[in-house]
């Protein structure tokens, strides 16, 4: 609640808590996920879409089936010759540029394929910049061929204040929007995104949940109705363990600029929004009766006694599970309205 601006100056200025956090994260990071959680690597699974996409003909496919749906939706037929949209193909020997935002450790400096600019309000590790993204300017986008523009990437300094447009194939926000306390500040993050990826690019944004599957749904849904309002669509989505895990694809060059109208940024809510302090104190010293993971499975499955609600199942693309809906009595955003 308040002047979030505000809030934000204040919480940067706090060097102190902030150098320990961020190696408490990375101590989280190296010693605890990577052992408990194994087969569910964050970091894998984002290097995997970017291969999958860029270097093993996703984003060729994707784009074939925007043509042919395209064509459709115009009445041609499908062996009609499309205008071809086509970007030019990585070249061979390119790297993957990928920026970071909330690096802390910079996670994808080990991996060969990609060009890695990891920034974070405070570092904790000297390769990644200081640079608060929120803030971060935009400047126009360079003209020039891509050597040049990696040549660019590898002369940056410190902190980051600026960076051109479109400079990207890859932005990723892993475990960074939930961080921030207002919904909005977590639309302009994805609105930069949009502005700092080339056309076709990627953003991947993973976010904590360590509720099952379908717990989130509608909130998960809200996401992308928000995040594709920039001029995105989504490619996949994975639910592990303890967080969701999504890729959006860039299809626009630009976004349009009444979205804020249009309560776009509100939905880009998360559960903790909706507690205020006050309810913290008064519950203080009441016991919680917490449901078991079993009882809560028995909820769920007695909510598929009702009729079906209506629910996009995401076409086959999401891996998300067969109960869509069921939580949606408990969603912040259904009980305002
Ligand atoms: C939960 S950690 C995630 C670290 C890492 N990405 C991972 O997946 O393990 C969130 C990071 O985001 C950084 N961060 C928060 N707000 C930021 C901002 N406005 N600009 C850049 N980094 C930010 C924090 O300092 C922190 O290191």
């Amino acid at each position: 609640m308040g002047d979030f601006d505000k809030i934000w100056r204040e919480h940067c200025k706090d060097e102190q808590t902030l150098s320990e956090y961020a190696l408490a994260m990375k101590n989280l990071a190296d010693n605890h996920w990577t052992k408990k959680c194994e087969g569910e690597g964050r970091i894998e699974w984002c290097r995997s879409v970017c291969q999958e996409y860029f270097l093993q003909g996703g984003m060729k496919r994707m784009l074939e089936k925007d043509e042919k749906s395209a064509m459709l939706a115009m009445g041609l037929s499908a062996g009609a010759q499309p205008h071809s949209s086509m970007p030019r193909s990585m070249s061979p020997l390119g790297k993957m540029r990928l920026l970071d935002v909330g690096s802390c450790f910079n996670p994808f400096l080990k991996f060969d394929e990609f060009l890695t600019v990891g920034i974070d309000i405070v570092p904790a590790v000297e390769s990644v910049y200081k640079c608060d993204f929120l803030n971060l300017q935009l400047q126009q986008p360079l003209q020039l061929a891509s050597d040049a523009v990696e040549a660019f990437l590898r002369q940056l300094h410190n902190p980051i204040d600026t960076l051109p447009a479109q400079l990207f194939h890859v932005v990723v926000f892993s475990l960074l929007l939930s961080y921030f306390p207002s919904p909005y500040q977590r639309w302009l993050c994805c609105k930069k995104a949009h502005e700092l990826l080339e056309l076709h690019g990627l953003l991947l944004i993973i976010t904590p949940d360590s509720s099952h599957q379908n717990r989130h749904a509608l909130m998960m849904r809200s996401w992308r109705v928000a995040v594709e309002s920039l001029g995105f669509k989504r490619y996949k989505y994975i639910k592990y363990s303890h967080m969701h895990l999504i890729a959006f694809r860039k299809v626009c060059v630009a976004t349009t600029s009444d979205l804020v109208s249009r309560n776009y940024p509100e939905m880009l809510y998360i559960p903790q929004d909706f507690h205020s302090n006050e309810e913290e104190e008064e519950c203080a010293d009441v016991p919680v009766q917490a449901r078991s993971e079993f009882e809560d499975d028995q909820v769920a499955w007695g909510f598929t006694e009702l009729p079906d609600t209506p629910y996009d199942s995401d076409s086959g693309e999401s891996q998300s599970g067969s109960l869509p809906g069921f939580h949606e009595l408990e969603d912040p955003i259904l009980l305002q309205s």
